[in-house]
């Protein structure tokens, strides 16, 4: 498992390293699973699905798409205080969560190479995506004098074990969530180019291209393994997923006001496409979807980004650590009974609409 790598000392950031920001419950995570399981996958009943995107995989449509043209060869000085630390915020995140994506991936690709080819050639394919990604951003990152040493994150970062089932569920729902930021975030920007302060929005098109491709193979994944979506257990586990992608959207998206207030979107309406329109795509895989229309249901996602900016600031003031968690424990309680009861909106059953005109 890649969670065996040796730990090293935090060591002090060379100049232009930019040391990664603290990992929270937020931060894009690294993940590890159980391998074994994952080359034992039986995949006979999506087996055309999967060749059919490993052609398109090896087609690498955007082999020449991740280019540095003239229009990076500039000064970005001018992008300074609020708006420039939000940026940056907003490339490191989304860098850590691109590289964790290539970590994975080729992991996988090197662990099934012999017992399941087919797979590790798409994983690997997936890794080079997902490597090129996390490489342009973080030259972006260099275009304001700072990146990150994924040598060094790769060693540091604490990797979370999920089962294979977790991993489809999770890896497809960022996959297809990635594919609407990037999408939506394009198409402001074309009706409104006055907005488009750095060139690496223009990229977005061609780029939300690769991570829809990669939902697509994770789609054939979960459609393959009927445990994953004919059963009861598996409409809870979905509905957990969907939950938790779209609360931590919803307060990352909130928290990074600043950055989408720079692009000159509205964090909520973002935040609201964005959560609605994944909702929508997998419904397509998953056995259900969330009622995203419910009266309660972006209210009540929207109070727990509220009482994360209360956590955040009982965080910042200078009172003891135990203080601070007694102060903190009220907006924590308030935050699990607010998921709670969305969770308990009653979903859509997606299988039953399946073969349906929708
Ligand atoms: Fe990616
Ligand atoms: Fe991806």
């Amino acid at each position: 498992m890649v969670n065996t790598l040796p730990q090293s000392a935090p060591k002090q950031p060379k100049q232009g390293i930019k040391a990664p920001s603290k990992e929270t419950v937020l931060t894009p995570r690294f993940y590890t699973t159980d391998f074994e399981t994952a080359a034992s996958l039986d995949l006979s009943d999506q087996q055309s699905e999967l060749q059919a995107m490993l052609e398109e995989m090896r087609a690498d449509y955007n082999r020449h798409h991740f280019v540095r043209d003239e229009e990076f060869e500039k000064s970005w000085e001018h992008i300074n205080g609020e708006a420039r630390k939000s940026f940056i915020e907003y490339l490191e995140r989304s860098c850590i969560s691109e590289f964790s994506g290539f970590l994975l991936f080729k992991e996988l690709s090197r662990k099934l190479k012999q017992r399941n080819p087919l797979l590790a050639e798409i994983f690997n394919l997936m890794a080079r995506d997902e490597a090129r990604h996390a490489g342009f951003l973080n030259k972006a990152m260099g275009d304001f004098k700072l990146s990150l040493d994924l040598g060094e994150v790769t060693k540091t970062r604490t990797y979370t074990f999920f089962p294979i089932e977790w991993v489809i569920y999770s890896v497809y729902l960022s996959e297809k969530i990635g594919y609407w930021r990037y999408i939506i975030i394009y198409r402001h920007l074309e009706k409104h180019p006055e907005n488009q302060f750095y060139p690496i929005f223009q990229k977005f098109e061609s780029w939300c291209q690769d991570e829809n491709r990669h939902g697509d193979i994770f789609k054939a994944l979960l459609r393959s393994q009927p445990q994953l979506w004919n059963n009861w257990k598996a409409r809870l586990w979905s509905r957990f997923f969907l939950l938790s992608v779209f609360a931590t959207h919803t307060i990352t998206v909130h928290e990074r006001a600043g950055f989408y207030h720079s692009l000159g979107l509205d964090a909520t309406e973002f935040d609201r496409q964005v959560v609605e329109k994944t909702n929508e795509t997998a419904g397509r895989a998953f056995p259900v979807m969330l009622n995203t229309d419910h009266p309660k249901f972006f209210p009540l996602l929207h109070q727990c980004s509220d009482y994360n900016f209360q956590l955040a600031e009982i965080e910042r003031s200078s009172q003891p650590k135990f203080i601070k968690l007694i102060r903190k424990l009220p907006f924590l309680g308030a935050i699990v009974w607010n998921l709670l009861l969305i969770y308990l909106i009653k979903p859509i059953d997606t299988e039953k609409l399946r073969g349906t005109v929708r």
